[in-house]
C-alpha cells in the first residue's frame, strides 16, 4: 500500500503489526510449546476480532444481500486496519467508473474526514476514448514500475481476464500518481492519502454536513469569478510545466469551497510530450473552463490562450 500521510503514531502501528507477524512466525517454529499453549491460535483471531470483522457503517445501513455492501467492506477493509480510516459512514456520489464515499479520517492522518474513491471492476468499459488518452505513454505497473514482460503486454493487448486486471491497475496508479505529483508541487488538488487496488484516498473537500459544491453548482460574482479564473488557468499552466494535460477539465470537475478551487479527477490526464493529442485536449480543456467564466463576466479567447501557454512550451528545452 502506498501511504503519503505519515506520521509517527503510524510507524509506530506499522513496527507493532511487524512485531506481531514475527511473534506468530516463532510460535509456528516451536511445535513443543503448541503443545501447552493450545489456544494460540484462537487468541490471535480474538486479537484481531473488530478488524477482520470490521462493517462500516454506511455498509452496516445496507441490505445484507447488496452487493456494494461487500465492496464497500473489502475495499475500505485495509484501510481500517492500516488506521487511517476510522469508519466509512457516507456516499458522497456514485457513478459510472467510480463511487466516492466520505470516511472518518484517522488523527494519525491529520485529517478530519477522508474522500475514498472506490473504482469499478468494469470501469473501463466506461472510459471515453480509451486510445486517445493512453496513445504514447509507457505501461506501468501499480508501484509506478515500467512494464516490460511480453508475457503482460500481450495480454494487455489480447484483454486477457489477468490483462484487464493489469489495465485497471494501471489506470489507477496513474491518477494517483499524478494526483500525488500535483500536490507536491503546488497545485490546487485534493492531498493524496493512499493508494491500494481499486481505491484512492485522498483528503475531503467540504465538511460534515456535506462536500464541497462543483464549480458548474455555483453563481459567481464578476470579481470572484475573474480571480478565479486566474486560479484555474496557473493551475492548467502548472501542469503543463510538467507535461500534463488534465484532458477532462471543466466546471464538473472543480470544487468551490471556501472561495477555492480543487482540482479533481485525473485519470485522463495525458503526457504532453508524448501523447499526440495534448494539444487538442488542452484546447478543448481551456475552452471548457472560458465557456463557464464566460457566463461570469470573464471574456477570454481559449484559442488564444492554448497557444499562449503551448508555443512557450514546445519552444522549450526538455
Ligand atoms: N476529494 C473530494 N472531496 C469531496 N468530494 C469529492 C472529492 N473527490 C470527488 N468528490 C465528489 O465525487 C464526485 C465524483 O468524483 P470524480 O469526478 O473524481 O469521479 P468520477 O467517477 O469521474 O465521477 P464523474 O463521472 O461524475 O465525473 C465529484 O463530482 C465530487 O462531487
Ligand atoms: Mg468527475
Amino acid at each position: 500500500m502506498k501511504i503519503n500521510t505519515l506520521s509517527d503514531e503510524y510507524e509506530e502501528f506499522e513496527f507493532m503489526d511487524h512485531g506481531r507477524t514475527a511473534h506468530r512466525k516463532r510460535r509456528k517454529a516451536a511445535p513443543d510449546k503448541q503443545k501447552t499453549q493450545p489456544n494460540h491460535l484462537t487468541d490471535i483471531q480474538h486479537m484481531d476480532d473488530g478488524m477482520t470483522n470490521w462493517v462500516p457503517s454506511y455498509a452496516a445501513s445496507l441490505d445484507p444481500r447488496h452487493h456494494e455492501r461487500w465492496w464497500v467492506i473489502e475495499s475500505a477493509g485495509p484501510f481500517y486496519r492500516d488506521q487511517i480510516i476510522t469508519d466509512l459512514t457516507h456516499l458522497v456520489k456514485g457513478g459510472k467508473e467510480a463511487n466516492v464515499y466520505r470516511c472518518d479520517a484517522h488523527p494519525a492522518t491529520g485529517l478530519e474526514f477522508i474522500a475514498a474513491k472506490l473504482y469499478r471492476p468494469r470501469m473501463l468499459r466506461h472510459l471515453k476514448n480509451d486510445a486517445v488518452y493512453k496513445a504514447g505513454r509507457q505501461l506501468r505497473d501499480d508501484s509506478g514500475k515500467q512494464i516490460k514482460g511480453r508475457r503482460v503486454k500481450l495480454a494487455l493487448r489480447k484483454k486477457t481476464t489477468f490483462g484487464k486486471s493489469v489495465d485497471i491497475q494501471w489506470w489507477i496508479g496513474n491518477e494517483y500518481r499524478t494526483q500525488t505529483l500535483l500536490y507536491e508541487v503546488g497545485a490546487d488538488v485534493p492531498q493524496p492519502v493512499a493508494h491500494q487496488g481499486n481505491v484512492i484516498l485522498m483528503a475531503f473537500i467540504g465538511n460534515e454536513y456535506g462536500p464541497a459544491p462543483l464549480l458548474s453548482e455555483i453563481r459567481l460574482e464578476a470579481d470572484e469569478a475573474h480571480a478565479l479564473f486566474r486560479r484555474v488557468m496557473d493551475n492548467v499552466a502548472l501542469m503543463l510545466d510538467h507535461h500534463l494535460v488534465h484532458g477532462d477539465l471543466s466546471a464538473y470537475n472543480i470544487l468551490y469551497w471556501e472561495g477555492d478551487i480543487t482540482l479533481i479527477d485525473f485519470p485522463q490526464m495525458v503526457e504532453a510530450r508524448h501523447n499526440p493529442h495534448a494539444f487538442e485536449l488542452l484546447k478543448r480543456d481551456i475552452t471548457r473552463v472560458c465557456d463557464y467564466f464566460g457566463r461570469f463576466g470573464v471574456t477570454a479567447d481559449p484559442v488564444d490562450l492554448t497557444l499562449d501557454l503551448w508555443r512557450p512550451y514546445m519552444g522549450r528545452d526538455w
